[in-house]
């Protein structure tokens, strides 16, 4: 009885003070409430997972926040199997089908909490809804076609020379391959895609409005991560004003490039436009439209590629058997730099390999890009049913680091690509593979992407030996915030035709 009184004593006397406190206590019964139904009652609450993340958002948004994100997945897939809870309404999959099932189908939309609004508010080829984005790919499509590339391949080539050039009168100094790749790329899609020169290589440092690109990336994957909490949503914005100013700045740059070039109608280029101006119904184009699909594919095109090229440096570094056996048939198959070309790199299969193997080891997108559920049946996906709203995933880096799809799957092994391959291989999975993901929204440079990192690489170690400087030995351990962020990739080059 004394105790009853003395907490009655204890409780907040003001009416304020009561209603806190009912206020709190309603919070926790809510709480308490929410994880028992993740737990126990939830459909989703017979897919595995660790406690924490069944019961609350906040291990996978706090992983994603410190860009630890894809191994902390990884780590429940290891430890849960192939399909397993990230979150309470988060399901991830690392199934060799997971690709084909998530991304294959219309029904599974694109998670909106994955894309945050272009500063100007109008949609591009990313975020637009389906009937929208069909009439994208449309008018686009010619721009992306194998006619196109061939037209390009003068002006792709061009953009190699300078990169050789700029490291050329670099030899034997500490470079930082990583940014002239990061230049090359841009200068390459500024180009392709503006009709605009940044002129990265030639001044060998970034144009102001393509330096902290990655910052799209970045402030994308911290909003998917604080999605879950609507008042770290706002505190996250506020707090990265800065990279937000940035974002804006370069986005009303590539604006204004994109609407002088659309508005003065120049056919007969070999860039983006051209190929849309010529073929697109013009009552198909919508100029704001145009602008952000455009700031859109420079983000998209550039450093995904010279990702995958550092990756390849990186990787062949420190793997010398491998280096030694791609630099011995590129150089024994070329006798000149001018042979290599477009069709000919794509007669190299150990070339092809060594960029199939980056491209699984180390995946530019390795984070698994979220979908929603939105057929009121539900969904079922590789026989697991899954309410409507299920959010789903298949994180590149979980789906090539399987042991069940990839034996040896944490080893660099390009041979494992080739038809005379290791017994040991002779059960990956090659179909698991899919860097450019599946289905009506996969990447729309694909061809473009493959034709570049062929042709860079193959003439990069035509022309020099590379050794990795010490600065770089664990270049790989990177943070990922949808792409990676990669700190500087120092090697020495030395020119095998100049030796002086
Ligand atoms: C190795 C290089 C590349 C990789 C690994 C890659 C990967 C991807 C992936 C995984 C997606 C799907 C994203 C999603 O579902 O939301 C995608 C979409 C896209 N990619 Fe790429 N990409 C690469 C290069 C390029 C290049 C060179 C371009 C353009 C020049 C490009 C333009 C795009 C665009 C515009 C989309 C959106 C397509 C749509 O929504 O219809 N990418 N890419």
């Amino acid at each position: 009885m004394e105790t009853m009184q003395t907490l009655a004593e204890r409780l907040p006397q003001s009416l304020s003070g009561r209603i806190a406190l009912l206020a709190a206590t309603a919070h926790i019964v809510l709480y308490v409430g929410r994880a028992i139904h993740n737990l126990y009652f939830s459909p989703l609450s017979r897919v595995p997972g660790p406690f924490w993340s069944r019961i609350s958002e906040f291990p996978h948004s706090y992983n994603f926040m410190r860009g630890d994100g894809v191994p902390y997945v990884k780590s429940i897939h290891d430890r849960y199997g192939p399909v397993v809870r990230i979150a309470p309404n988060r399901i991830s999959y690392s199934t060799p089908t997971g690709f084909r099932t998530i991304y294959g189908k219309r029904e599974h939309i694109k998670d909106p909490e994955m894309y945050i609004a272009p500063p100007s508010g109008a949609i591009g080829i990313m975020e637009a809804d389906e009937v929208n984005h069909t009439r994208i790919r449309k008018y686009l499509g010619p721009a992306f076609s194998v006619k196109a590339l061939e037209e390009q391949e003068g002006l792709i080539q061009g953009y190699v020379d300078q990169f050789i050039e700029g490291l050329r009168q670099r030899k034997n100094e500490m470079v930082d391959i990583d940014s002239w790749l990061d230049w090359t790329l841009y200068d390459m899609i500024g180009k392709l895609a503006l009709d605009f020169d940044f002129e990265n290589t030639i001044n060998a440092r970034y144009h102001p409005r393509v330096n902290n690109m990655f910052t799209n990336f970045k402030l994308m994957g911290l909003f998917y991560a604080a999605s879950a909490y609507p008042w770290f949503y706002t505190f996250v914005q506020q707090s990265l004003k800065m990279m937000f100013a940035r974002r804006s700045e370069n986005y009303n740059f590539i604006q204004d490039v994109v609407k002088n070039r659309v508005r003065s109608q120049e056919k007969g280029k070999t860039d983006l436009w051209a190929y849309v101006l010529e073929h697109a119904n013009p009552g198909d184009l919508v100029e704001k439209e145009l602008e952000t699909t455009g700031w859109q594919i420079v983000i998209a095109g550039a450093e995904t590629t010279s990702t995958v090229l550092s990756g390849a440096v990186y990787l062949l570094s420190v793997n010398p058997g491998r280096t030694q056996r791609l630099v011995k048939e590129l150089r024994k198959r070329f006798k000149s730099e001018k042979q290599i070309s477009f069709d000919s790199v794509a007669k190299i299969p150990y070339l092809i390999a060594v960029l199939e193997e980056t491209l699984r080891f180390y995946p530019p997108a390795a984070f698994g890009v979220s979908r929603v559920v939105t057929q009121v049946e539900g969904s079922e996906i590789d026989k697991v049913w899954l309410p409507q709203g299920t959010r789903i995933s298949a994180s590149q880096y979980c789906v090539f680091r399987s042991q069940d799809n990839f034996a040896k799957p944490d080893e660099f092994v390009p041979e494992r690509w080739l038809d005379d391959h290791d017994e040991v291989f002779e059960n990956d999975n090659h179909d698991a593979l899919m860097p450019f993901s599946y289905g009506k929204r996969n990447c729309i440079g694909r061809s473009l992407a493959i034709v570049q990192m062929r042709l860079i690489l193959a003439r990069l170690l035509w022309n020099f030996d590379v050794e990795l400087c010490d600065q770089s030995r664990d270049w790989i351990e990177q943070r990922s915030f949808l792409g990676w962020e990669k700190p500087p990739l120092y090697v020495r080059l030395t020119d095998r035709h100049h030796r002086s």
